[in-house]
């Protein structure tokens, strides 16, 4: 077994109240975080002196059928899902984990880069150590510090000074068992604040039932939680930190699956409206970006995973309608590629829906050591990437649960859109009466998703059953279907498992073809743009070579309908730079489809997470 174990992508809620007992909300708050992705779970409570503590592998189902999570006693706890990165899924390596005399539990996401060093050290003190993590040297070195003299607080700090890493750290202690310490570096925690109780938790939708009044923790900052209040310091020198609590506008409704059977059939029907909130940012927001973007040598946008295709798709909007060809990059490799091109002159548009992917972020401080300005695109108020940015776009999916994105791309393609045409209202080169006609055909989306959800859904569920045993897909387009091309097929791996692969339809002659044989599923889109006419030539190489072909195309287009053996349908009327958001909604419900007929979860996929806050 591996000691080099790490916390990464897992779910903390801590929680203090006056009085009555806590372990039925840690219960169901750790059920609010199931879809980060874990494999054990464990909590913790403070009664009568004592620790209390149920863990165990497994979901929380699972762990509660057996265990009874409800009925630890006390007013004050602490829980935690854990996803194993490097490490077997254990009890003993499920937190919270604990000092020599079950007085101090922790939770802990995050790596500690230097534990080996600091356990053989606290080992050579006589400290026992009952699992393989990282996580397991907070408490003993708390242990320590406390039997020093320090309070937890104290104690904490020297910690949080000692360890090298990135960290969101959560504490509680017999000895002071009316308070809750916390501290971050890197992974993100968050305050929610309620007459009487007082909640932390690396996600907002944990305490959301309860209560949406929070306070930001930064990094660098230690709090201290009692059921009157709350403190925030600075690690560095101890100053007191005065922050007002802010409104998250997320309702625990939205936080629910609200009669769907699951999170993402639910998310992919809430698109129209999540494009309809976001289209109503606030102007001076989107001007302030239009000004950093123009007023930049040259533009990059970094992103990972969907919000990679949402900045392909994003770079063509800007090319065809703001006059700005932006640089896309995989946040990942950016720091790799960009060698010296990148200078205090550029900016950098950071798209990333959690605002936590630790390669975004990364990538985003390494452009800002260098002076680059940064506009970061996100869905989460607070997020880490907020705190590194100059301007914030905040869009408005509300919480995303699912894991495979949905709604989340579809309000990154809306802000995105309204940043190009608002450079395209600057820089005059194109005809005002095309800039209104643009406006309005985005301003109609929402109708025309809403549409295409209808239209779309009974017909991808069929051919979900025609399709689901294949194993390997093509998925081709052209310009900025590429970007819809490449998401589809993404969504199709992510939650379905079924090979696919996105392609540049051009680019599928030197390659791709060669793996197309009789009934070879290719997904071509097809919008009604420059792009069609190439479009048919390829779907016609395809079809001469076996292929089954599936279009998303515009309803009355007969000509491609005919050539295809099945069709999805796109209303008329998109504005070309706008259709990936109409024409990625039918690969996001076959996705589903597939992922459900082969009896898969399709809000939890394998070996994924919601937000990856790992290099
Ligand atoms: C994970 C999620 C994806 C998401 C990607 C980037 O892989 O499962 O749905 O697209 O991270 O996340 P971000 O929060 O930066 O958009």
């Amino acid at each position: 077994m591996s000691l080099i174990e790490a916390e990464i992508m897992c779910g903390i809620i801590g929680v203090v109240q006056e009085r009555g007992e806590v372990a039925p909300f840690l219960h169901q708050a750790l059920k609010r975080l199931e879809y980060r992705g874990y494999d054990s779970v464990g909590v913790t409570t403070i009664a009568n002196e004592h620790l209390y503590i149920k863990k165990e592998k497994g979901k929380i189902d699972e762990v509660h059928k057996k265990l009874n999570l409800d009925d630890l006693p006390g007013s004050i706890g602490i829980g935690h899902t854990r996803w194993a990165t490097h490490g077997i899924p254990s009890m003993l390596n499920s937190h919270p984990h604990f000092d020599c005399n079950d007085e101090i539990a922790v939770v802990h996401n995050g790596v500690i880069d230097n534990f080996l060093e600091l356990r053989s050290e606290l080992s050579a003190r006589g400290h026992v150590f009952n699992s393989d993590t990282d996580t397991e040297v907070i408490p003993h070195m708390i242990e320590e510090y406390m039997n020093e003299g320090m309070d937890l607080k104290a104690a904490l700090r020297r910690v949080a000074l000692r360890i090298e890493g990135t960290y969101a750290i959560v504490v509680m202690t017999t000895r002071e068992p009316d308070k809750i310490c916390a501290v971050r570096d890197g992974n993100p925690l968050v305050i929610g604040t309620q007459e009487g109780v007082h909640y932390i938790s690396s996600d907002i939708p944990a305490f959301l039932p309860m209560t949406n009044n929070m306070v930001l923790l930064l990094d660098g900052e230690i709090a201290s939680l009692s059921a009157s209040g709350v403190q925030i310091e600075k690690l560095s020198d101890g100053s007191r930190v005065q922050r007002e609590s802010i409104k998250v506008s997320w309702t625990a409704d939205q936080a629910q699956k609200g009669g769907f059977p699951h999170f993402m059939l639910k998310e992919i029907h809430e698109q129209p409206e999540a494009i309809r909130n976001t289209l109503r940012l606030r102007r001076d927001s989107i001007v302030k970006a239009t000004e950093i973007i123009q007023s930049a040598d040259k533009v990059y946008m970094i992103a990972m995973g969907t919000s990679s295709h949402a900045a392909m798709a994003g770079r063509h909007m800007f090319g065809s309608l703001g006059g700005v060809l932006p640089i896309c990059e995989l946040a990942s490799d950016f720091q790799d590629s960009v060698y010296d091109a990148l200078s205090g002159d550029d900016c950098i548009l950071a798209i990333t829906q959690s605002g936590e992917t630790t390669d975004t972020i990364a990538a985003t401080k390494y452009a800002k050591h260098l002076g680059a300005k940064v506009i970061a695109v996100t869905n989460v108020v607070g997020s880490s990437i907020t705190q590194s940015a100059d301007h914030t776009i905040i869009t408005q999916a509300g919480p995303e649960i699912g894991v495979a994105a949905t709604k989340t791309f579809m309000v990154q393609l809306t802000a995105l859109a309204q940043i190009a045409l608002t450079l395209a209202e600057s820089n005059r080169k194109m005809d005002r009466d095309i800039i209104l006609r643009k406006r309005e055909g985005l301003a109609r989306l929402p109708e025309i998703v809403s549409e295409v959800i209808t239209r779309n859904e009974e017909r991808s569920r069929m051919l979900a059953g025609v399709f689901y045993d294949k194993p390997s897909f093509l998925f081709l387009g052209r310009g900025v279907s590429v970007a819809t091309a490449n998401e589809g097929a993404l969504k199709l791996k992510e939650i379905a498992y079924n090979h696919a692969e996105g392609y540049s339809a051009g680019q599928s002659k030197h390659g791709p073809i060669a793996l197309v044989q009789d009934g070879y599923p290719v997904v071509c889109v097809v919008p009604r743009d420059v792009t069609r006419n190439r479009m048919i030539g390829n779907i016609m190489e395809m079809k001469a070579r076996g292929a089954s072909i599936v279009s998303v195309v515009e309803k009355d287009d007969q000509e491609v309908s005919g050539l295809s053996d099945h069709v999805l349908e796109i209303p008329a009327g998109v504005e070309s730079e706008f259709s990936p958001m109409p024409y990625v909604v039918p690969l996001q419900l076959f996705s589903y489809y597939v992922a459900l007929r082969k009896g898969y979860d399709p809000d939890k996929p394998r070996n994924l997470a919601k937000s990856v806050t790992v290099l």
